[in-house]
């Protein structure tokens, strides 16, 4: 009898041994693919094409990768929208040179640093990344205020909470890049259609 417990217990740490490292690597594993996830999701959702400055060049505008989804450069000029273009130049939107800023009727919108740094998603939880895509609110927050265009949040509140929280895991790991991009500015004049 004695001898049996034996055995049992000794098997018992013997599977405990072996499982110890198959579980560790199962998770690794699993992390390893999240990450993955999350990179091509980054890129074939064209993250890069609003939040990564391009540089001006013969040619299409490039992404500029040393800057990685840094949004906006900071003190870099923008747009201003004025209400006569929507009448004389047939134009809604104005964008300027790196493809960050957009001015329109909504005023001008700054496309976020999505590094890690805290003038990035730093300071964001998980959570708040993943309402603020699938509700369109700033930050996420149930009061928060309208998340402006042209962040496609609409196309994008559609992902999976795995998905977004593959982004998320991704975009933790890039490199931090101190950038404080401006917050909005109110539109210069009047909404469309106003008097
Ligand atoms: C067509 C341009 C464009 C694309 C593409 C785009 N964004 Fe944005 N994004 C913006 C702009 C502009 C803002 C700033 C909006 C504002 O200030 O309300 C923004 C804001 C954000 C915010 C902050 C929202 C908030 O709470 O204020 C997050 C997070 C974000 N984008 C993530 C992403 C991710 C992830 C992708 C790719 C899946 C992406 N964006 C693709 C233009 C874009």
């Amino acid at each position: 009898m004695q001898k049996r417990k034996k055995i049992t217990l000794g098997l018992l740490l013997l599977a405990a041994t072996w499982l110890w490292p198959q579980n560790q690597a199962v998770a690794e594993h699993h992390e390893k693919t999240q990450l993955e996830r999350g990179a091509y999701l980054t890129t074939i959702l064209g993250c890069h094409d609003c939040h990564t400055p391009k540089l001006m060049q013969p040619g299409p505008p490039q992404p500029d990768m040393s800057r990685a989804l840094s949004g906006h450069p900071e003190g870099a000029p923008y747009p201003t929208w004025m209400p006569a273009d929507l009448m004389e130049g047939h134009t809604l939107v104005k964008v300027n040179p790196t493809f960050t800023a957009f001015a329109g009727p909504w005023g001008v919108s700054f496309a976020i640093n999505l590094t890690p740094d805290k003038t990035g998603l730093g300071e964001w939880t998980e959570e708040a990344f993943v309402q603020a895509l699938r509700t369109g609110k700033h930050q996420g927050q149930p009061n928060g205020r309208p998340i402006l265009p042209p962040m496609p949040w609409e196309v994008y509140k559609a992902i999976t909470d795995d998905d977004l929280k593959a982004m998320w895991a991704y975009l933790q790991t890039m490199k931090p890049i101190a950038n404080k991009v401006p917050t909005p500015v109110p539109p210069a004049g009047p909404p469309p259609g106003a008097e």
